[in-house]
């Protein structure tokens, strides 16, 4: 489908057991090493970290943390600094995903701060942004995402090369209606463009998010502007994880279309 490095990150959310956790890792650590070049990552919940970490040890799997701290340390009940989830050998946190800007209310200036604290720390982040049906409904999709963006840019316009941003429009999350390959091509575009003209990253790595699964994944995945994949359901089933990594680089793993 792509020579193109994918990364397919799986957000397991307020999902999965302790050992239904350690299940799946185990079978997607299996599958990964036989990859070339697609990078697997993984979030599990903050208390699953630590033993996933140890069970991962010495397999391709990267863990990362559903969110992360503002403050490197202090009076903050709750939160979760880069330190303490890089002590533990997690590489990356998502932050700014659209449950936590809607349930949390965790606004464009918080996610900006967390972004800019993990990077700070040297851990990956995956920076979510999207619009909602109103907003594109209402023709905003374009000025949501550069707000969203600016935020961050407002903080932090250079010293990006471990930001990954996640295009996850809120009305394909956990909904079932994936965008189509127009939408997020359009999109996808837009944001390496305004990365490009205002922090001078010449190509800011790009997945998609909402309703990923293995029906729609290869089409999405063989658009030049998607790096890959940020899923929600799909990623806590084994069938489904593994048959997307199948799908991400079939000339490893003996998939044919
Ligand atoms: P979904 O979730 O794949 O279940 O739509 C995606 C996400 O929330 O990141």
């Amino acid at each position: 489908m792509t020579a193109r490095s994918l990364i397919v990150a799986g957000n397991w959310k307020m999902n999965l057991g302790l050992a239904e956790g350690l299940a799946l890792a185990d079978a997607l650590a299996a599958k990964t090493a036989l990859l070339k070049s697609t990078r697997v990552w993984v979030a599990p919940s903050f208390p699953h970290l630590e033993p996933l970490a140890r069970r991962l040890q010495g397999s391709k799997v990267v863990l990362g943390g559903q969110n992360v701290s503002w403050e490197r340390k202090g009076a903050l009940t709750g939160e979760v600094s880069a330190a303490m989830l890089l002590e533990i050998g997690v590489q990356f946190a998502i932050v700014g995903h659209s449950e936590r800007r809607q349930l949390l209310h965790e606004d464009d200036a918080m996610v900006a701060r967390r972004t800019t604290a993990a990077l700070d720390q040297r851990l990956d982040v995956i920076f979510c942004i999207g619009e909602n049906l109103a907003q594109r409904d209402g023709g905003e999709t374009e000025a949501v995402l550069e707000r969203q963006i600016q935020a961050l840019l407002d903080l932090r316009s250079h010293g990006l090369t471990k930001l990954i941003v996640a295009y996850e429009p809120v009305w394909a999350i956990g909904s079932g209606r994936a965008a189509t390959v127009e939408i997020i091509a359009e999109a996808h575009a837009r944001i390496k463009e305004i990365f490009r003209s205002k922090a001078q990253l010449p190509d800011v790595p790009v997945l998609y998010g909402g309703s990923v699964t293995p029906d729609n994944f290869a089409e999405i995945a063989s658009c030049p502007v998607v790096d890959g994949a940020l899923v929600g359901g799909a990623s806590i089933d084994k069938e489904k994880f593994t048959k997307l990594l199948e799908l991400a680089e079939p000339q490893s793993l003996g998939h044919s279309r």
